[in-house]
């Protein structure tokens, strides 16, 4: 060797262990250190220029809600983001959504998602970023969903060439009963995807816990209208007339009967009648009725069996006042949503990550609920799993439940739900709890 080679080499030894020590600082990605992920991405999650930038999105996306499928501005400031980070997405994915992809491209694919529609609803809160369309309100939170998944993929980018596969960031139109979800898995964008997992703030559980099950945990939900024509007429001469109003009445009644007299009594299900319309003049039998509402089972055969006699109950109990009934299902185009199942493998990985970053004392078991979810399309279609943010605190007072003109997001749980989407992707494309499993066994062995 010359002395030029040797010094050659030596400068490339140099810039190898310069590279090599740059690095080491940043790959916490491995399987070696799996357990030690969670935290990692929540100490991460509360550095100011993550947080910060967060509770910034969150308080810009709540004074600018937006309804299923007009979620323009909202969509806009996502990939506004997006490109500020360099991670490329497809839009528009049905109408508004966007996708986003950080990591190699390549399978596996996890999904993590975020929806990003608001309520028609006036907001009663008095504060500085309070909604600035009037009629429209960020009153579920979603305004704070969207700003965890960014926040998530802005730590996933930071780490992007140590991912083992793809993380996919799904932001989904309406949710709140537009069936976002069916229309984006429509287009086939996420085929060969792994798994899938969202999350939802709730006031009701305490800031820095999570709560969650396998199996069903939310409702499958449709809607019915209805129609009850009769025949209208002077209120004070009624065998003129054909009443709709009382014929109205008696199938709210008998659509109760479904539940109390024909519905098994641990199968939980729901009849509501929300709509009732008709009549304006209290001396006027008016002409026809319209009724509407929800209804509510865990189970596909239920909400099947529920369906049919909904429409049987109301044609039948029309009749006997010898009214006309019509019944549909499909008004508005508003998709029935199918009930929401956590699979099962993915709650052993939830379970291991939601520990390792918050202690076993902040898992709480969920209760399941009759609320529906659009995420159950997802889970439907790609193993998926739904879980709760708790973001109660004792000292700021009580919390108002979503959908509450007076309802407020916690912005403290804006760390958690970033950390958890990313933790939870990142170690699934690892392998998951079957690798932290073993790594217990063989730590195990060592001592
Ligand atoms: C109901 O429909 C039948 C058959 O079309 C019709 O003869 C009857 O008049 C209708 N009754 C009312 C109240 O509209
Ligand atoms: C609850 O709120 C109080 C008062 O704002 C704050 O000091 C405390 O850190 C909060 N607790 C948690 C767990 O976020
Ligand atoms: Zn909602
Ligand atoms: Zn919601």
């Amino acid at each position: 060797m010359d002395p030029f080679e040797i010094l050659f080499s030596l400068i490339i030894c140099l810039l190898l262990s310069s590279v090599k020590s740059t690095s080491s600082d940043s790959p916490f990605l491995t399987k070696e250190r799996l357990a030690e992920i969670p935290m990692k991405f929540l100490n991460m999650a509360q550095r100011p220029e993550v947080f910060d930038w967060m509770v910034n999105i969150r308080r810009t996306l709540h004074e600018i809600p937006e309804l299923g499928f007009e979620e323009f501005e909202t969509s806009k400031l996502v990939r506004t983001e997006l490109d500020k980070m360099g991670i490329p997405y497809k839009h528009p994915v049905a109408i508004t959504g966007v996708v986003g992809y950080i990591g190699t491209g390549k399978p596996p694919f996890v999904a993590i998602r975020a929806d990003m529609d608001a309520l028609a609803m006036q907001e009663n809160v008095e504060w500085e970023h309070k909604s600035k369309i009037p009629g429209k309100m960020h009153a579920c939170g979603h305004d704070a969903h969207v700003a965890m998944l960014l926040g998530a993929a802005r730590m996933l980018q930071e780490y992007r060439n140590d991912l083992q596969g793809t993380v996919i960031l799904v932001f989904q139109p309406a949710e709140e009963g537009g069936g976002g979800a069916r229309k984006m898995l429509d287009t086939g964008i996420l085929e060969n995807v792994d798994a899938i997992f969202g999350l939802h703030v709730s006031s009701k559980y305490p800031i820095g816990t999570v709560a969650a099950r396998p199996g069903p945990i939310l409702a499958a939900n449709g809607f019915f209208d209805a129609v009850i024509k009769g025949k209208g007429g002077h209120a004070a001469l009624p065998q003129t007339s054909i009443d709709p109003i009382l014929a109205a009445s008696n199938i709210i009644i008998s659509l109760q009967h479904l539940i109390s007299r024909e519905a098994d009594p641990l199968d939980s299900q729901v009849v509501t009648v929300g709509k009732f319309q008709g009549g304006a003049a209290f001396n006027v039998i008016p002409d026809s009725v319209a009724i509407g509402g929800t209804f509510r089972a865990f189970s596909k055969d239920s909400f099947r069996q529920l369906k049919q006699r909904i429409e049987e109950v109301i044609i039948r109990q029309a009749a006997v006042h010898r009214c006309n009934a019509t019944v549909d299902f499909e008004a508005d185009y508003r998709p029935f949503y199918p009930v929401t199942v956590n699979s099962n493998r993915l709650h052993d990985h939830f379970q291991t990550v939601a520990e390792n970053m918050l202690g076993s004392k902040s898992i709480i078991e969920l209760q399941p609920m009759m609320g529906a979810e659009d995420f159950a399309f997802f889970a439907e279609a790609i193993p998926g799993y739904f879980y709760f943010v708790g973001m109660h605190n004792d000292s700021k007072g009580q919390s108002v439940p979503g959908h509450s003109p007076y309802f407020k997001v916690n912005e403290n749980v804006l760390q958690y739900g970033a950390a958890l989407h990313a933790a939870l992707a990142v170690t699934h494309l690892l392998g998951g709890p079957a690798t932290l499993s073993v790594q217990k066994e063989s730590l195990h062995d060592e001592l």
